[in-house]
């Protein structure tokens, strides 16, 4: 019996069914080839059911996705409904009851895409984040007093728990340590003006850093690194941050290795259901067009078979990626990469199986 993975699928709103069809393309080239099954099940959450039931995730949602093995997702984000509602009520959801912890984000510029950066190419950019992911100024905390008035009050907090920071700083220790790259973890931070939240954060980080000698535990301001991604990214090789920052940080990483059409991440919890995802959002007015760039949905789901412990099939998603940007793509944007959605998810498939 080859072994089987029961992946959930959520394709969500906008491109993102269209996205997750080519990525799910790759995923059956790569396990025919592997030699592994991945079971697909289907779940609609995403605006139009919202607008239908006026239900953001049935309460038995969480429990079922449980059982998965992963969950592959498109995007949620809908025109007709109001800002917040779908972010929060599905996808922050997910990530806080799933206890995804984690949010890991590659930034790396890939061969044939051009860099917004004069003078740097793919060997300069090649980094990760590792984003707290239920923490921080996400977890809801504060509150509002004399709404609409002259004197109204917003109070929205930081929540940084010394469990939640140390288990976000040791699993960003452990993965540098895996990816053998310059062995390097900075922690990016705002230790000058945030003194309580990144006093937590700085301690926890050094002390764990005692445990991993062979890991030069470096540190950098916020405002700093969104320099520093820009004149020498090449200096990065692992960073851990918190959750808004890590949000922030992210979109510009994302720019700098192309764009939106090109970022991946994964929700992580080691020890439970984690889900991976284009980063770029809905992308509604390209729905339907086969426009869209496929390639961060295709970059997520290699990263699910890396973490589901298929390593070399994770790979091989990359190489084929790469060939593709390499060889094929004008551009990463939607409706200017001299291809349509299918055509780019059926060179990376055709890649995939000669790898
Ligand atoms: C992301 C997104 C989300 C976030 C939004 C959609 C809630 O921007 O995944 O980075 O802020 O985390
Ligand atoms: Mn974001």
């Amino acid at each position: 019996m080859p072994k089987t993975y029961n992946i959930a699928v959520i394709p969500g709103d906008g491109t993102g069914p269209e996205v997750v069809a080519e990525g799910i393309k790759v995923l059956n080239a790569v396990s025919a080839r592997a030699g592994f099954k991945l079971d697909f099940h289907h779940f609609d959450f995403g605006g139009e059911r919202y607008l239908r039931t006026g239900e953001t995730l049935p309460e038995t949602a969480i429990e079922e996705l449980k059982k998965y093995d992963s969950i592959y997702l498109g995007a949620i984000g809908h025109p007709d409904v109001k800002p917040g509602i779908l972010e929060k009520g599905i996808l922050l959801t997910l990530r806080f009851k799933l206890d995804q912890y984690i949010n890991l984000r590659p930034v790396r510029l890939y061969p044939g895409i051009d860099c917004p950066i004069k003078d740097k190419g793919p060997e300069h950019i090649d980094f990760v984040v590792v984003r707290e992911n239920t923490e921080g100024l996400y977890a809801g905390a504060g509150g509002v007093l004399k709404k609409g008035t002259p004197d109204e009050v917003a109070v929205q907090e930081s929540i940084n728990t010394r469990k939640g920071v140390e288990r976000c700083i040791r699993f960003a220790f452990e993965y540098c340590r895996k990816r053998k790259k310059d062995n390097k973890l900075t922690l990016c931070g705002k230790t000058n003006v945030l003194t309580y939240a990144f006093d937590l954060w700085e301690r926890a980080f050094y002390e764990v850093a005692k445990e991993y000698p062979d890991i030069k535990p470096d540190y950098a301001h916020v405002d700093a690194i969104t320099m520093w991604f820009v004149k020498n990214p090449e200096w990065f090789d692992v960073i851990v941050t918190d959750n808004m920052f890590g949000d922030i940080i992210t979109d510009l990483g994302a720019m700098i290795q192309g764009g939106m059409g090109i970022a991946a991440g994964g929700n992580i919890n080691p020890e439970g259901v984690s889900m991976f995802e284009p980063i770029g959002g809905s992308a509604p007015k390209y729905k339907g067009k086969n426009m869209i760039n496929p390639l961060a949905a295709i970059c997520a789901a290699g990263i699910m078979l890396e973490h589901l412990g298929e390593e070399d099939s994770g790979r091989a998603v990359e190489q084929a990626v790469m060939k593709v940007t390499e060889k094929h793509l004008k551009s990463l944007a939607a409706g200017q990469m001299g291809l349509t959605t299918t055509e780019v998810g059926d060179l990376v498939a055709k890649y995939v199986a000669e790898i």
